[in-house]
């Protein structure tokens, strides 16, 4: 009777492990902390307004990272600076621990976007080799659901949060040494394209 036990426990400890080894946040606590956040983010971190990202199904890891940077100032948003300000290391730890186990409602495009999105999808998936842009997919994954905990997930977010994200990043309004080098090669044509490919992936 022991044995069967004993492997279910080493199950369960090599299920944890990994998310425990990225995030030392505590979901619970987070819930609590995130009910101030419900109201641009939506419910559960699934925003229903392209002005507010989704946050739900993020990367573990991406989540406090950003918020420690509107914090310190070196990503500017008045609105965030003003939410992350009173958020200790803890809080926004137990917040991504959070965000991070919530399922992410996928994002649809309408009918009259599909060409534009299958144009960005080989922007997304093979690169702009004529500038030496690399796939996107390299870093945001073949599906756009981000590699932990560094890169994030584009896929279900708002096509017109990315597109914005990727203009700040070309005007290096948001800094960051690898997407303001890639964003700077891109079109505003290819940045709307390549947004409304990744945000409809599933
Ligand atoms: C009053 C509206 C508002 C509230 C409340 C708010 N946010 Fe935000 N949040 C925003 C906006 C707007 C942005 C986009 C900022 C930008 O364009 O850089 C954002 C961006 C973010 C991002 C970056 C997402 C990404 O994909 O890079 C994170 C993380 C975030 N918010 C977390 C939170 C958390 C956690 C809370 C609650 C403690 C919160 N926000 C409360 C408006 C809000
Ligand atoms: C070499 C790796 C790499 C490649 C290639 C790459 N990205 Fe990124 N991208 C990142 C990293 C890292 C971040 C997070 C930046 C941060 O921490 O502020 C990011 C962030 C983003 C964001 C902001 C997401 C958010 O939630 O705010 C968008 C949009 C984005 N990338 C789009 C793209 C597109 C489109 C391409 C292809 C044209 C691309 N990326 C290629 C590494 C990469």
């Amino acid at each position: 009777m022991k044995r069967p036990i004993l492997i279910i426990i080493a199950l369960l400890i090599c299920v944890a492990t990994p998310i425990h080894s990225v995030v030392a946040g505590d979901a619970m606590a987070g819930k609590v902390k995130a009910q101030l956040c419900a109201a641009c983010h939506g419910a559960g971190g699934n925003s229903v307004n392209s002005q507010f990202p989704s946050l739900a199904g993020q990367v573990p890891g991406y989540i406090a990272a950003q918020l420690a940077l509107f914090k310190s100032g070196s990503r500017a948003n008045p609105v965030m600076a003003g939410m992350a300000a009173p958020l200790s290391q803890t809080d926004m730890q137990d917040l991504d621990a959070y965000f991070s186990a919530q399922p992410s409602i996928l994002g649809s495009i309408s009918e009259s976007d599909v060409t534009a999105a299958e144009s960005g999808g080989r922007l997304y998936r093979g690169g702009f080799k004529a500038l030496g842009v690399a796939p996107c997919m390299g870093c945001h994954g073949p599906a756009g659901r981000g590699i932990p905990p560094k890169y994030p997930r584009l896929a279900g977010q708002h096509p017109e949060y990315l597109e914005q994200q990727l203009r700040a990043f070309k005007t290096k309004t948001r800094e960051h040494s690898m997407m303001n080098s890639i964003a700077f090669l891109l079109t505003p044509q290819q940045m709307r394209e390549v947004s409304l490919y990744v945000s409809a992936l599933k």
